[in-house]
């Protein structure tokens, strides 16, 4: 943890029971632990990390890299699947499967010796760190056209991305039959995952784009902040709580998906640029007006604390935290829209410079839930209006959906779409 950005530092509470987890349990199970994502017992044991840890747990009735929090660094990867029949994009998911399971665990790759090409790029060294590697893959709608004959199986919400008012998406950064989200605590353990996925899935995909993230440490303690200087991931819904994921997260059996889709969850990802010339001449009174926290210490306005919750019940006509703020209408705490909650987990991103030298970095926001429309669309919908978003430009991102876990060694991601068990 030494030599990367950390999202939460020792102040916050959060941080002190992943510390405490993390400590107790040599780190890997994290949150997610109280759920099936737990460290099985066909965990392999991986060799030490820079971070030291022992991995998170790949196999489980769900993905990781969901529940856990999000680690220094994560990158999303949209790809385009060139498989020319059902039984290709099978080995590719077979492929990935067995790709992910050894990098997740770490260890030593097999050597061919010296008149053989490298099975390793080698950017890790010998052996390979755990480092809290976390790939989650997931589904695009365009894999549910006519090419696999799957058109009958795809999620009854899954559909592309749609345009929001509030869009500026550039088409080369959108969609995708695939997304893989790639988190670990390091960059090199990131660009390292993703060479290997890309060289051992050659010329069956096509990337289309990439979405590299990273944490800011905790400053100074409790959420780490964006790139508007504000904390930000302090409110979400409790990962620890598995009833809580099953309502808002998860999809079940029997709620009206295919059923093949159970153990899976709707990812939303959106490239939001923040306009940052406007932004910094924003008086700080009105910056915090506009995303409804101070800016020192991010407690909602009026309240003491951080983590305090804040009181619209006694606050009607938004005197206090105003009626378009940013977290007011993200989450207006009503009974109505306490479904509509969706599990954030985003990442920072810097681009660097534009062609007008203008900087092009802000938020890769990702968020996971039970159902786009109930979930992300509606909150998306409110925020439409919000006077935030004159700062914000969403150029990219898409809809996909999480396949079910990987449940033990014998089994792959995918099976229970393509093989139907
Ligand atoms: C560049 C874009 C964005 C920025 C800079 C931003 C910033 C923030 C900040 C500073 C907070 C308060 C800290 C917290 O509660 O975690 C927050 C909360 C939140 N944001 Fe965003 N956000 C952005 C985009 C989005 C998008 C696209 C959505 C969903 C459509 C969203 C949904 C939420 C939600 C649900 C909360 C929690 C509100 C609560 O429960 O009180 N945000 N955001």
């Amino acid at each position: 943890m030494i030599d990367s950005p950390h999202p939460t530092g020792p102040g916050h509470p959060r941080a002190t029971r992943r510390g405490l987890l993390r400590t107790a349990l040599g780190a890997g199970a994290v949150l997610g632990a109280a759920g099936p994502l737990a460290l099985g017992p066909d965990r392999p044991a991986a060799a030490a990390g820079r971070t030291g840890t022992r991995g998170i747990a790949f196999h489980g009735v769900h993905q990781a890299g969901i529940t856990n929090p999000p680690p220094g660094y994560g990158t999303f990867l949209a790809l385009d699947v060139k498989a020319r029949d059902r039984a290709a994009l099978q080995s590719l998911l077979h492929t990935l499967t067995d790709r992910i399971r050894f990098l997740t665990a770490g260890g030593t790759p097999p050597d061919p010796g010296p008149d053989a090409a490298p099975t390793d790029s080698g950017t890790l060294g010998p052996v390979l760190p755990a480092d809290d590697l976390t790939v989650t893959v997931a589904v695009g709608a365009s894999l549910f056209d006519r090419r696999y004959g799957l058109a009958a199986l795809r999620p009854h919400r899954l559909t592309a991305m749609p345009a929001f008012p509030v869009d500026a998406l550039r088409p080369a950064e959108c969609h995708g039959d695939l997304s893989l989200q790639v988190c670990a605590e390091n960059r090199d353990t990131v660009q390292h995952t993703i060479r290997d996925l890309l060289r051992s899935s050659k010329g069956l995909i096509r990337p289309r784009w990439q979405l590299d993230g990273f944490q800011n440490r905790s400053r100074p303690t409790g959420a780490a902040r964006n790139l508007l200087g504000f904390k930000d991931g302090i409110e979400n819904p409790d990962t620890g709580s598995a009833r809580e994921m099953d309502a808002l997260v998860w999809v079940g059996e029997g709620g009206g998906e295919p059923r093949w889709a159970a153990g899976g969850s709707y990812q939303v990802i959106r490239a939001v640029r923040t306009l940052l010339a406007g932004w910094d001449e924003v008086p700080l009174r009105q910056q915090e007006r506009l995303i409804g926290r101070r800016k020192s210490d991010g407690a909602p306005l009026g309240a003491a604390n951080e983590t305090d919750t804040p009181d619209y019940s006694h606050d009607p006509d938004g005197a206090v935290v105003p009626l378009d703020s940013h977290i007011r209408l993200a989450n207006p705490r009503t009974d109505a829209a306490r479904d509509s909650r969706v599990l954030r987990r985003a990442f920072n991103f810097d681009r660097g410079l534009d062609q007008d030298g203008e900087p092009d970095l802000g938020l890769a926001f990702c968020c996971y839930q039970q159902d786009v429309r109930r979930q992300f669309e509606a909150v998306q919908g409110r925020l439409n209006t919000e006077p935030l978003a004159r700062h914000l430009r969403p150029t990219g991102g898409g809809y996909f959906y999480v396949l079910p876990g990987v449940r033990d060694q014998d089994d792959w991601l995918g099976r229970t779409l393509l093989a139907g068990t």
